[in-house]
């Protein structure tokens, strides 16, 4: 091989090098451009969060249609599942963290406000399940839209 091919052949190496160690700075930066309060979300987790809430509310309604259950009973299955659709919640995101939905950003907080008072009802003595019970229409306020 002439030395000239050998030459360009080290510059092509050389450049396939740099070009991939500067790609990979390109990643690092653009991941730590990210403020530290924004929230990726993907289509497959917001789903995910959904159906998990979406069973929660048909779960309460199950609960409060079934009076087999003794008032002690009633109130602690009822909140649990208020706790869990509050800990789905907070996988789309809590109280200042913007995310790349923005119907999501412009309701999640009015629904958390919404489900933490359903809860402090239910929590309270005597337990009151009827903000619970309406939770559903909570829903709208993202899903109105459709
Ligand atoms: C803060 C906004 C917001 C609120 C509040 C909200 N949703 Fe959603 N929901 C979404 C978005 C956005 C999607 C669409 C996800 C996608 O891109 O497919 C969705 C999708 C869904 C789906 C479809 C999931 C799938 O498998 O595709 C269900 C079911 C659902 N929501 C139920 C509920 C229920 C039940 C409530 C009330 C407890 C609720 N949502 C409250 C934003 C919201």
């Amino acid at each position: 091989m002439s030395t000239i091919l050998i030459r360009a052949l080290k510059l092509k190496v050389l450049f396939i090098i740099l070009a991939g160690t500067m790609l990979q700075g390109c990643a690092q930066i653009s991941k730590a451009t990210y403020p530290p309060d924004f929230v990726y979300l993907n289509k497959q987790e917001i789903r995910t969060t959904m159906q998990k809430m979406a069973a929660s509310i048909s779960n309460i309604h199950a609960l409060l249609s079934d009076t087999n259950h003794s008032q002690d009973q009633m109130r602690d299955k009822v909140s649990a599942e208020l706790k869990n659709i509050e800990t789905a919640t907070r996988e789309l995101g809590t109280a200042g963290k913007s995310t790349n939905h923005p119907l999501i950003d412009n309701h999640l907080d009015g629904f958390r406000d919404e489900l933490i008072a359903a809860l402090r009802a239910v929590e309270s003595d005597p337990p009151d399940y009827y903000p619970a019970g309406r939770l559903v229409g909570q829903c709208h306020g993202c899903h109105a839209q459709n």
